[in-house]
């Protein structure tokens, strides 16, 4: 499935990432380094915080309440914020847009 990442810079890249992966590993492996993933995906560090479009947000699982939590520490949470490792890219999220959160 196509995924597009906005970078914290504003450029927009445009990853086929394979299904099953989460996003967080898709926008790693494509070499976009500022998702840090220091917990490696365990939902424990939110350095992967990215802000999912509205028209995407409804259409993904609701978070645990570990992941809003989680969310809660940072500054710039809004109300489209997700972990991005705690979602798993889907041939339904197909065109999944998501822009990187600012570093906390
Ligand atoms: Fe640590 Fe997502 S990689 S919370």
């Amino acid at each position: 499935p196509k995924l597009i990442v906005v970078t914290r810079e504003g450029e927009e890249r445009e990853i086929n990432g394979e299904a099953g992966l989460s996003v967080m590993e898709v926008i790693r492996d494509a070499g976009i380094d500022e998702i840090l993933a220091l917990c490696g995906g365990c939902c424990s560090c939110a350095t992967c915080h990215v802000h999912v479009d509205p028209e995407f947000a409804a259409k993904l699982p609701k978070m645990s309440e570990d992941e809003n939590d989680l969310l809660d520490s940072s500054a710039d949470r809004n109300a489209t914020s997700r972990l991005s490792c705690q979602i798993e890219l889907t041939d339904a999220l197909d065109g999944l847009k998501v822009t990187i959160a600012a570093e906390d």
